[in-house]
Parts: structure tokens; sequence; C-alpha cells
């Protein structure tokens, strides 16, 4: 059976691949590589012995897409492909609906005209914007997101609620909370283009010596140590909630399914704590500097899992301190590529 991986190159996406592959799944990545490499597919293979069928096209590119579903029998899509930097996506914000959107309509219009199901679609907390209650579970109302980015993710969920409705298709909408670190054969891992925007990539480069400091975006919150709180999940345990997302489509004797899950690990660390994490982790130092708040940032925000844990067996396994040794041996792994 054929999975179609859209931004299979990327960092979520390509250790679910890995995760697809080691449950038997044939996999058919397509990837533009706008924010992935090529090498990422040779670790792939690597990794799992299996080379993936890859396609390197832009999914607007309709003509090619329909040229890979001729040429496959596909089953389901897990779709990771999109752009993703939310600062750009305030300057750039058609960028962000054609490209996150076409895309995905493109796939949709696929599956609808070839009687295709199992669709998977990677959406993030980003739908919830500040929750007033924290854990956020699944029936926390949504909030106008705070970028354009994140509008994409909530406009994406709303057409794929529509058209599992319409057409009597199998949905999964997976709301991650803040994926970290790296395969542990040091592999795959995150490729922040430029200057990281998120936490640990920062963190990572500032330990390794290509950042001078980290800044950390205000300790005026009204949490226990003042700086900002999330819900760092593990990219593997990431990657297997998918596997158990789509077995659960594949299962089902229901002709029409739409499923919502969180994955995050119901546990908030804060700034300071995964700064302090990292350094106890690693042995190594994260110099670092109190600034001013970062716009359109939340105060807190973790997730209540139990859903997924419920209907899907799944549940975050690995620690906080375990993903961030991972992310080091991924940016020495990095380290040595590059010299
Ligand atoms: C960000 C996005 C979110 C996206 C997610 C993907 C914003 C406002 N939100 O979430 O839409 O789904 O990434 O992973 O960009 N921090 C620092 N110094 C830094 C970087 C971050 O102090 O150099 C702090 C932030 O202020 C925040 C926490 O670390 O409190 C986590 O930041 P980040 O990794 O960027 O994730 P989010 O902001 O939660």
């Amino acid at each position: 059976m054929s999975i179609l991986v859209t931004g299979g190159l990327g960092y979520i996406g390509s250790h679910t691949v890995v995760e697809l592959i080691n449950n038997n799944f044939d996999v058919i990545i397509v990837d533009d590589l706008s924010n992935s490499e090529k090498f990422i597919l040779d670790n792939i293979e690597e990794i799992t012995g299996k080379r993936p069928i890859f396609y390197p096209f832009d999914l607007r590119r309709k003509e090619l897409l329909t040229q890979v579903f001729d040429a496959h029998n596909i089953e389901g899509c897990i779709n990771f492909a999109a752009s993703k930097a939310v600062g750009e996506s305030m300057t750039e914000p058609l960028k962000y609906y054609e490209n996150n959107l076409f895309s995905l309509i493109n796939v949709l219009q696929e599956f609808k005209e070839r009687n295709i199901s199992n669709f998977i679609f990677s959406s993030s907390c980003t739908v919830y914007g500040q929750a007033d209650e924290m854990p956020i579970d699944e029936n926390t109302p949504l909030k106008e997101a705070e970028s354009s980015y994140g509008k994409t993710k909530q406009m994406g969920e709303d057409i794929l609620k529509d058209f599992s409705r319409a057409y009597q298709k199998k949905v999964s909408l997976l709301r991650y909370f803040n994926p970290i670190g790296a395969h542990p054969t040091a592999l795959l891992g995150e490729l922040p283009a430029g200057i990281p925007n998120n936490l640990v990539p920062y963190v990572t480069q500032t330990a390794a010596g290509i950042r001078e400091k980290l800044s950390i975006w205000g300790d005026d919150y009204p949490t226990e140590d003042g700086t900002a709180v999330r819900d760092y999940i593990y990219v593997v345990d990431l990657a297997k909630a998918h596997v158990a997302a789509l077995k659960k489509l594949l299962n089902s004797e229901n002709e029409t399914v739409l499923d919502i899950y969180n994955l995050g690990t119901g546990k908030g660390s804060s700034v300071l704590e995964v700064v302090k994490a990292f350094e106890l982790a690693n042995n190594v130092p994260v110099p670092y500097q109190i600034c001013p708040r970062r716009e359109g940032d939340i105060t807190v925000a973790y997730a209540n899992a139990d859903k997924a844990e419920k209907e899907l067996g799944w549940k975050s396994e690995t620690s906080l301190e375990e993903s961030l040794k991972t992310t080091w041996e991924w940016q020495k792994y990095l380290n040595d590529r590059n010299n």
C-alpha cells in the first residue's frame, strides 16, 4: 500500500517517513526542496534500508501531481508540505495562502476524483491561540490565529472538515505542540534556514558557537520563573503518532471519519527550563540574555493529549532531556558534514 507524504524530506515529514517504512508502508515523497535537502533521502535509506520514491516538485503543479497519482496506487496521504515561518507569513501572506492552501486543494482534488480516502493533515496548536484554560484539549475553543501561517492551518482544517463531510472521506487533523529533537541515529533533524526562530534550534546553535547568545523573549510572564511555557514533544514520538492515526483511519469501518488529536506531552516547560535541561543533558553552556517579549507570543500552551492515548494508543515517551541530547548529536553531525 502506497502512502503519499508531501513535504516528506522536511523535519517532521522525514521522521514520519522512517516510521511508515518501519511499519511496512511504501512511501512516495513529493517535496520541492524549498526548506529541505536531498541528502535527507539518502539518510532515510541509510536508516531503513529502503529508498522511498521521490518526486521533486511544487504541489501547485497539478499536472505533475496527476502523473504521480496515475503512476502509483496511492491509498492515503500525510500532508506536511507547507511554508512555516511565522514572521515571514506576516510580510508575505499571499505566499502562505497560495502555497499552503493551493497545494492542499490539489491533493484533495486527486483524492476526490479517484475515490481515495485516508488523509492526515499537519495542523498546529497555534489554532487555539492563547487558550483561556490549561491544559488544552480538543474541545478548547479556537481563537483567531495570530499569524497568516496560523490562519492557513485553521483554513486547512476547515477545508478538510468540509472535504470529509461532503465526499465521505476519512480525515485526521493532528495538532502538534512544539516538536523538538532529532533521530537517534543523528541522520535526521531540523534544518533551520538562516537564523532560527524557534527556541531549540537557537539554543543548539548557541551551544555550538554559531550564535553568540540566546535571547530569551521576556521574563515577566505570569509563570513560575517569568519565562513563557510550551509543551515540547519529541519528533520521533510525534512521527509515531502519524502512523497510529493512519492505521486508525485504514482500519475504521466507517466511511466518513473526522479525527482531531492534540499531540503533546501534557507537560509545560518554561524557556529557562529548556535552557537548563539542554545544559544538563549535554554538558555544554548556553549563554543567554533576557530581552523584551516577542510580539505575538502567548504566555503558556500545553496539551491534554489523553484523547490520542485513548483512541490511538499513543503517548509521548521521551523526556525533554533525552530529546535535547538527540538535538545536540544532530548538531554535531551537521558540523561534521560542513567541515
Ligand atoms: C512557534 C510559532 C507557532 C508554530 C511553532 C512551530 C510564533 C509566534 N509561533 O511557536 O505558530 O506553530 O513555532 O514550532 O512564532 N524563544 C526565546 N528565544 C528564542 C526563540 C524562542 O525566548 O530565540 C521563546 C519564545 O518566546 C517562546 C518559546 O521560546 O516562548 C518557544 O518559541 P518557539 O520555538 O518559537 O515556538 P512558539 O512560539 O511556541
